[in-house]
Order: structure tokens, then sequence, then C-alpha cells
């Protein structure tokens, strides 16, 4: 056991854990933070997608304890009072999931994608997404989301 401070959703959070266990495990065990989902646990299908300093990261692959001191945001952690991010809306507009257990690994990783340029084609679109799985297939509708707001993106803390 050890005791870090992490800085997730702009808030410090003191959480005693062992030094080996996850960050998604610190998440949703210890800061009742669900909306990150385990998936396959081998850092494979996106599921358990934050972001740290902005880049889309596997929270099921690294020890809670490398994340101390970086900025760590989870899918509470986007809209900003009680307004979705335009990639939360895009998903809602397009009915961008079908169970939904993908969709907060896709959001995050959507706005990794989108936070520091435009995604200027499909081809850029489908290399960035490569590593997040939805097993219900709902692919065609996220692609038109990512496309339908690749568009308004426009750099830094737009999305
Ligand atoms: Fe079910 Fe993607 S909506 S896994």
């Amino acid at each position: 056991m050890g005791e870090l401070v992490l800085n997730v959703n702009g808030k410090p959070y003191t959480v005693n854990a062992p030094t080996e266990e996850s960050l998604l495990s610190v998440l949703r065990n210890h800061l009742n933070l669900t909306g990150t989902k385990y998936g396959c646990g081998e850092g494979q299908c996106g599921a358990c997608t934050v972001l740290m300093d902005g880049a889309a990261t596997r929270s099921c692959s690294i020890p809670a304890a490398a994340a101390a001191g970086a900025k760590i945001t989870t899918i509470e952690g986007l809209e900003q009072n009680g307004k979705l991010t335009v990639v939360q809306q895009a998903f809602l507009d397009e009915g961008a999931f079908q169970c939904g257990y993908c969709t907060s690994g896709m959001i995050m990783s959507v706005t990794a994608l989108l936070g520091n340029k435009h995604a200027s084609n499909e081809e850029e679109i489908l290399g960035a997404m490569n590593g997040n799985v939805c097993r219900c297939g709902t692919y065609p509708r996220i692609l038109e989301a990512i496309k339908r707001v690749s568009g308004h993106a426009t750099g830094g803390g737009a999305l």
C-alpha cells in the first residue's frame, strides 16, 4: 500500500492503493468513477480509455502510481455545467451506441484525437480509432459522429 495523489477531472484525490493497482481499478473502486469500463484488461479494446495530459491512455494497463502528477480526465469530467462536449453530443445525435459499454472509451479516444487538430480524413480517423472495439458493431454510426464533430474541432479545450 502507498499513499497516492491523483489529479482527476480537475480535483486532487488522495488514495491508499497497492503500488501495482491499475489506474482503472483506482478510478472505479476508490474514486467511484465507474464511467470508465473494464473490457479486456490487456489494453486491447479501449473500453478503459481516459485522458492523461490530453493523450488517450488505457487505464487498465498502467499502475495508478504512474499517473501521479498527470492531469487525468475521465468521461465524468467532460461535461461542464450540464453542457455536453461536442463529441458527446455528436454521439447522442448519431445514436452512436447500442449497449453503450464501449461508448465512454470511444468518446475519450475521439476527444484525444480531435483535441489537438482536425481529423482530416476518414483514414486518419480509422487509424486513430483502431484500438477501440465495439462489440455491437455500431462502427458506421460512430464514424458518422466523429465526422460530424471533426469540423468543429478548434483545438485545446473546445471539445
Ligand atoms: Fe455495445 Fe459498442 S455499443 S460495445
